[in-house]
């Protein structure tokens, strides 16, 4: 079934690079991306593998734990991850689930058979502190991702848990927000006491809190 926004991001126990996870357990308290990968030994998935791998302390600076999975076999992912590192210059340093029985691949939906009925698409998951699902993006096999949108709207997520305030068009950290629709102006009065920009009276641009 698919999974959307909101649900609670399905648990399961796999082998990875890493040894056996459970992923819940693994998870702890942290943020978490999934995402998924069409086969080992594949081009795009190689380049993506290696970005992520480079930018691994982006996540760990946003207490983001991250996971990757192909519908492949523990052995190839080990053969392939050296393979990353000699032409993306990075070693993998995060697990890879290994799912030959597509059972992870099953229960999140990364298998569109209209695409491809054996590979999964490039799916991402993104999960909060509470294992609900906040993000979810899928890309067509030939397409990489953009692991930068990635970070900025994980960037986006974790400003709107704690303020009460929605992010716009291109949004990145610094600039200039809204104040969420379900906030009154006497509400917004005590929780943005320097005032706001009524462009609109729903389009109301404050400064980024916390900064
Ligand atoms: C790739 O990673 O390059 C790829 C994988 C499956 C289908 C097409 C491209």
């Amino acid at each position: 079934m698919a999974i959307r926004l909101g649900d609670e991001a399905p648990d399961f126990t796999a082998e990875t690079t890493e040894g056996t996870i459970n992923f819940h357990e693994w998870l702890g308290d942290s943020w978490g991306v999934l995402f998924s990968h069409p086969r080992d030994f594949t081009p795009v998935c190689t380049t993506e593998l290696g970005y992520v791998a480079g930018i691994k302390d982006e996540f760990d600076k946003r207490g983001v734990k991250v996971i990757g999975l192909s519908v492949d076999p523990l052995g190839s992912h080990e053969e392939w991850s050296r393979d990353i590192e000699e032409t993306q210059g990075n070693k993998v340093n995060f697990p890879m689930i290994a799912d030959p029985d597509k059972k992870v691949a099953d229960l999140y939906d990364m298998i569109h058979p209209n695409a491809n009925d054996t590979q999964t698409v490039r799916s991402v998951f993104v999960v909060g502190p509470e294992k609900k699902v906040k993000l979810t993006l899928t890309y067509p096999a030939s397409t990489g991702r953009n692991f930068n949108e990635l970070l900025r709207v994980i960037d986006s997520l974790q400003l709107t848990a704690t303020h009460k305030v929605a992010t716009p068009a291109n949004w990145e950290q610094g600039n200039d927000v809204i104040i969420g629709a379900a906030v009154s102006d006497e509400e917004a009065k005590e929780l943005f006491p320097n005032g706001w920009d009524a462009q609109k009276p729903y389009l109301r641009v404050v400064p980024q809190p916390g900064r």
